[in-house]
């Protein structure tokens, strides 16, 4: 795991939008997995910069949305459609018949879920999928005791869950009980995962995520068996970490590899 430590959220996201740019360079149809919540939202802010500066065309590029609760049209505000066309898709250039997501009113749910797990082949797997941490460790919405290999389908929210997104809702008995969501399978097949974690209500789930045992009690720690992952983490969210000098060092100097090739 790579774990890259910044000084604060803004950063994070700048870090992260870096890296995706980086990867558009190397591959124009890139398939982006995306996140919602309040995290990814700077991301997206960053990305939509580098666009209106004409460093990043999406022309080609495909994306997936991680998650979808169940129930609401793609018109509700919490909708992750909604999300996703307001706080980017309105603003860049990307084609809607490259866009993928999970329905909220599917009428057959396996279905949906088997042909969105096939659509994400078809397009030859996701290339960088974005996540953001649930205080319990959860990804997307899987939650603790979620299969590590599990697929794309219908998952429960748990209270903690669902306290932690009223705050988007007019009230706690509106937030959806389920949802659609990738499996922990299907996210482990991403060739690079980027998490972003930021504030210190986050600080555990990284450091139990990171250091901790793999287990499906801590859904995200499953990402140690991923080969190219990035945990970007502000002060904050990273400051129960025990190597955090270590990650740090790393980071700064990994340029000094090459220096031991000369
Ligand atoms: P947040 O949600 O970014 O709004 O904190 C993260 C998550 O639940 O995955």
């Amino acid at each position: 795991m790579e774990v890259i430590i910044k000084s604060n959220y803004d950063e994070i996201c700048q870090e992260a939008a870096r890296i995706i740019l980086e990867e558009w360079q190397k591959k124009r149809n890139l398939v982006l997995g995306l996140a919602t919540g309040a995290t990814p939202l700077g991301v997206y802010e960053k990305i939509i910069e580098l666009h209106q500066k004409g460093e990043i065309d999406f022309r080609e590029v495909a994306t997936f949305s991680l998650d979808e609760y169940l129930g609401l049209e793609e018109d509700h505000p919490q909708s992750f459609a909604f999300y996703m066309e307001e706080n980017l898709f309105k603003h860049i250039n990307i084609r809607k018949d490259n866009i993928f997501r999970l329905e909220g009113r599917p009428t057959d749910i396996e279905a949906h879920c088997r042909e969105y797990e096939e659509k994400i082949k078809k397009r030859g797997g996701i290339d960088v999928q974005i996540l953001g941490i649930g205080r319990n460790g959860h990804i997307g919405f899987n939650e603790p005791g979620s299969s590590l290999s599990s697929r794309t389908r219908v998952k429960t929210l748990v209270e903690e869950t669902v306290k932690d997104n009223a705050r988007f809702f007019k009230s706690e008995e509106e937030v959806p009980r389920f949802c659609l969501t990738m499996g922990i399978g299907t996210v482990m097949e991403a060739k690079m995962i980027i998490l972003l974690a930021s504030g210190k209500n986050k600080n555990d789930a990284i450091f139990k995520s990171v250091e901790g045992p793999v287990t499906a009690s801590i859904p995200a720690s499953v990402l140690q068996h991923h080969p190219r992952v990035k945990i970007l983490v502000d002060e904050e969210a990273g400051s129960l970490l025990s190597r955090r000098g270590y990650y740090k060092w790393v980071f700064k100097n990994k340029d000094r590899v090459k220096d031991y090739l000369k």
